[in-house]
């Protein structure tokens, strides 16, 4: 099979089922709400659905734990709805990504059901199991900690012995030193992609193999082990079998998530000749505006920049990089990296978009970015439904009561429930989302964000995406351009040149609310320069000149 890596020029769109469209009025998104929206998504011009599980799952955390990996979530419709859904995709020139969540399981999938009746059971070593420690065996075998918080081991009665989940307890980490664990997720796959789908976004992927011996792991304020299971070695064979037996018979893509993913490592899972993933999404532009991944910080665009910079230059003919500012584990992007925008809203989000997708790599759009869609106004730690939320409450009460305060503030920042509020329709009640009481509140500015109003106002964060993707798809600076960073120090202006065969795209932003001088860089020399994207509506020279609040500029340059 010839692959045609049609991802490097692609527009990515991701889709939050629960929180999308709900199509039966019971206040959670579905399939059908789904397929009822598929113009929408033309019309918006993306060419590729990365959609957030569906599968079969209890909903400890929200579908990424599946109980049944071939069938459809009972709230979301069924297989028939899927196929119906796919197609349309198809029909409309879009393709369906789908997520494959094989670190983990449900608990209540049939292998784990199995696997905890008995150390004999044919499933047992689907999953990584322990003995305890101490005395009686009543500690965890080691000291490796949930990504959610509190030990990374579960105490199971029937066999006294504890298994590993690195998310909540509802979340068993599956052994992938099994090969017919391996085995199960190849035809899972295969599964998928026979029914129609053209991808995988591969869920904590660089989780599954973990370090014989289960040892300890060095000490961390919250995320321990790490080390023994992140980036393991040996991941890099099973993904190599994943490939070369099942994926390279597709003309699909697969993008990785890599939390902790550095340059080096995004390099062995990306580069061609490795024959592992296609891309992957790494995390370091994401943490510039905290302290341990964790504790907010004061947002610096310099910080930002270089990380940005590292990437471009660093993967460049090497592997291929992911560009995003939002997902639905992300707090929404405005006003994470613009501050206060105050009246520029429309100009700040617009921005946002110039200054992340004029970069080599391939592009994701967040339901409700493409409208400027902000955080919820949380007004206590109840309101909350994410799993995580409540495991940290659970270690907080237990050892730290007196931080509650501080917690919500910082949840009210960073809690991934921001993202996760229903999409914004229209104007009418639940901004359309349902018409019966939706799961999690949807954000009282409904009123004036919404994708009908956005639709309708030619000068709109949703026109400027229309327009942005339109330049984008098939533009071959922006695909394979080489990236020079100028104005590399300041906090203030993100600027960069893109250059491929003689042609450049000179990307000018500012980050700031307020007028910011621009001098033109003694170096950039050229016959003519074309204005092709802006976010202001006039004329504008490239010259010195002072940038309004947020302004951003794309010149192409002969
Ligand atoms: C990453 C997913 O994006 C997140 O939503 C989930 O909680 C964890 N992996 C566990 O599957």
């Amino acid at each position: 099979m010839k692959r045609t890596r049609w991802y490097k020029d692609a527009f990515i769109y991701q889709i939050y089922p629960r929180s999308f469209c709900d199509s039966n009025g019971d206040g959670i998104g579905d399939l059908r709400g789904i397929i009822s929206k598929l113009d929408y998504l033309k019309e918006l011009g993306v060419t590729a659905v990365w959609l957030s599980p569906c599968y079969k799952s209890p909903n400890d955390d929200n579908g990424y734990d599946i109980s049944d990996y071939r069938d459809i979530m009972d709230e979301f419709g069924t297989l028939e709805d899927w196929e119906e859904m796919v197609e349309g995709m198809h029909k409309r020139g879009i393709k369906l990504i789908m997520d494959l969540v094989v670190n983990h399981t449900s608990d209540e999938h049939y292998w784990f059901q199995e696997a905890r009746k008995s150390k004999d059971n044919p499933y047992r070593d689907y999953y990584i199991w322990s003995k305890g420690k101490g005395k009686n065996g009543k500690k965890p075998p080691n000291n490796w900690t949930s990504r959610f918080g509190g030990s990374a081991w579960e105490y199971c009665e029937e066999t006294d012995e504890y298994y590993l989940h690195l998310f909540t307890k509802k979340q068993p980490d599956l052994n992938w030193k099994n090969p017919k664990v391996r085995q199960e997720v190849h035809d899972i796959v295969k599964y998928w992609l026979d029914k129609g789908c053209d991808g995988f976004r591969c869920d904590v992927i660089t989780y599954i193999a973990k370090e014989d011996g289960l040892p300890d792991g060095r000490w961390n304020i919250a995320l321990r082990g790490d080390e023994h299971f992140n980036n393991h070695p040996t991941i890099h064979s099973y993904l190599h079998a994943l490939n070369k037996e099942v994926l390279s018979n597709y003309d699909c893509m697969t993008v990785g998530e890599g939390p902790g993913m550095n340059v080096e490592n995004a390099i062995k899972y990306t580069s061609e000749e490795n024959e592992e993933l296609d891309t992957v999404f790494t995390f370091e532009h994401m943490n510039t505006d905290t302290y341990f991944q964790l504790i907010p910080r004061k947002f610096k665009l310099s910080r930002l920049k270089k990380v940005f910079a590292k990437y471009q230059h660093g993967l460049r003919n090497k592997g291929w990089n992911s560009l995003y500012f939002e997902n639905h584990d992300q707090p929404r992007c405005l006003p994470r990296f613009v501050g206060d925008y105050g009246p520029y809203r429309k100009q700040a989000a617009k921005m946002l978009a110039v200054a992340l997708y004029m970069q080599q790599g391939t592009p994701y759009i967040y339901q409700g970015q493409e409208i400027g869609m902000t955080n919820y106004p949380w007004k206590s730690l109840d309101e909350f439904q994410d799993v995580m939320v409540k495991y940290v409450m659970g270690v907080i009460n237990k050892i730290a009561p007196f931080l509650k305060g501080y917690v919500f503030k910082v949840m009210k920042w960073r809690a991934r429930d921001n993202a996760r509020t229903p999409m914004q329709w229209n104007d009418e009640e639940n901004a359309g989302f349902t018409t019966g009481k939706p799961w999690l509140p949807v954000n009282p500015n409904y009123k004036e964000i919404n994708v009908a109003d956005a639709m309708k106002d030619e000068d709109s964060i949703f026109h400027f995406y229309k327009k942005l993707i339109r330049f984008r798809l098939g533009n071959k600076i922006i695909i394979h351009g080489t990236f020079r960073q100028m104005y590399e120090k300041s906090n203030d202006i993100y600027c960069y040149e893109r250059s491929y065969e003689g042609q450049r795209l000179m990307v000018i932003c500012n980050f700031k609310n307020k007028e910011v001088g621009f001098k033109l860089p003694a170096e950039v020399v050229y016959d003519s320069a074309e204005l092709v994207l802006h976010n202001y509506d006039y004329d504008r020279k490239l010259e010195d000149m002072k940038l309004r609040p947020y302004e951003a500029m794309v010149f192409l340059l002969k």
